[in-house]
């Protein structure tokens, strides 16, 4: 089924890649050609370089939200974030040190494994979950300078047991623990979202509850060539809400703001939150699901811990009713969710995925 000659319009599974971890520990001086991108946008701006408001990834203070009396600033300015960008980097969420420094370590103690340890949580064919790559459907594609392994965390349900690394030994655990706490923030969210598009939030906060919480945990080792190479490839999320850990302090992580990939500057525990498209089609467009991508470093590795969150699937994706009217038309179809995310999996790559959705 998985093969050269699989069927690519399918992108519920990714063809079996090299481990770049392996390839960068052979201190190779130049990049092999699979990995070379010649049409690397190097428009980067960070903040050391252009240190104008409108290229400082936006900073909401959690505190500030549940506190009265600087809740309607600080959710004006989520509003605003989420308008203007599609992302920010959240502070002071309340997710206890422990559970973060655990996490940050399980996944350090995981790739530091042997490969063939990993390997025992390989992706099986037809399937993105586990230690791999996502969206290789050819032999001839180009590769990211990044390993991944991607597990189903939420509900309990979905968890796909025999996948789940059995070493480090406390990986699970950890693992389940930070996976609660991310299903805590993207409810907490999902109601300040709501407040912010001034629609009913009682119902969503109960989707994002129930919802499902996917992790994808990424390894981007030093790169001889970084400036050849994508860590990965420009794209949006289809997820409603998407939560980033930063593993350390090497920046990597860029998102496009007008035209400019804007360098995310890490901040110690912070999240950087940004929407996926679920939520831009929620809004009607209102919030922008923002594309990204990463970037790798010449001499250090980076780390990351991406949980994406999804609106349970029994509520319909498509515009909220209140933002609807004979003056704001429905921007985005309204589909099942399966139906959703039946488009997303048989989209062609050359797409945005977003465009198919709307009217
Ligand atoms: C992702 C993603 C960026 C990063 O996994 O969808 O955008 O910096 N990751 O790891
Ligand atoms: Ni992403």
């Amino acid at each position: 089924m998985v093969g050269a000659e699989a069927d690519n319009s399918n992108l519920e599974w990714s063809l079996p890649v090299p481990s770049v971890q392996e390839l960068a520990k052979q201190q190779p001086d130049t990049v092999p050609s699979r990995y070379i991108v010649d049409d690397m946008d190097c428009s980067i701006t960070t903040v050391d370089t252009d240190s104008s408001d409108d290229h400082h990834v936006p900073l909401i203070d959690m505190t500030k939200l549940v506190n009265p009396d600087s809740h309607n600033e600080e959710l004006q300015k989520l509003h605003s974030a989420f308008k203007h960008w599609g992302l920010f980097q959240l502070i002071n969420h309340g997710v206890p040190d422990e559970i973060i420094r655990n996490m940050k370590e399980e996944i350090q103690n995981f790739f530091d494994l042997p490969l063939q340890e990993k390997k025992r949580s390989a992706q099986k064919p037809g399937s993105l979950e586990g230690y791999g790559q996502a969206f290789v459907t050819s032999e001839d594609q180009k590769l990211p300078w990044n390993d991944m392994i991607f597990l189903k965390a939420l509900p309990v349900q979905n968890k796909n047991v025999s996948i789940w690394p059995q070493k480090p030994p406390k990986f699970r655990e950890t693992l389940e623990n930070y996976s609660e706490e991310m299903r805590k923030i993207a409810v907490t969210l999902a109601r300040f979202m709501a407040m912010g598009l001034e629609i009913e939030a009682e119902e969503i906060c109960k989707a994002y509850q129930g919802g499902r919480y996917e992790v994808r945990m990424n390894l981007y080792p030093p790169c001889p060539e970084p400036e050849r190479v994508i860590g990965i490839s420009p794209h949006a999320d289809n997820s409603g809400i998407t939560l980033l850990l930063e593993c350390g302090n090497t920046p990597g992580l860029q998102f496009l703001k007008d035209g400019r990939w804007v360098t995310v500057v890490p901040i110690d525990d912070a999240i950087v939150v940004n929407i996926g498209q679920i939520s831009e089609i929620m809004s009607n467009g209102i919030y922008k699901a923002p594309d990204h991508r990463a970037v790798v470093n010449r001499l250090k590795d980076r780390m990351s811990i991406v949980m994406f969150c999804y609106p349970d699937s029994s509520i319909n994706v498509g515009p909220a009713k209140e933002l609807i009217s004979s003056g704001n038309p429905p921007l985005y179809k309204t589909l099942t969710h399966a139906e959703y995310l039946h488009t997303f999996t048989k989209r062609s790559l050359d797409i945005p995925f977003i465009d198919l959705l709307k009217i």
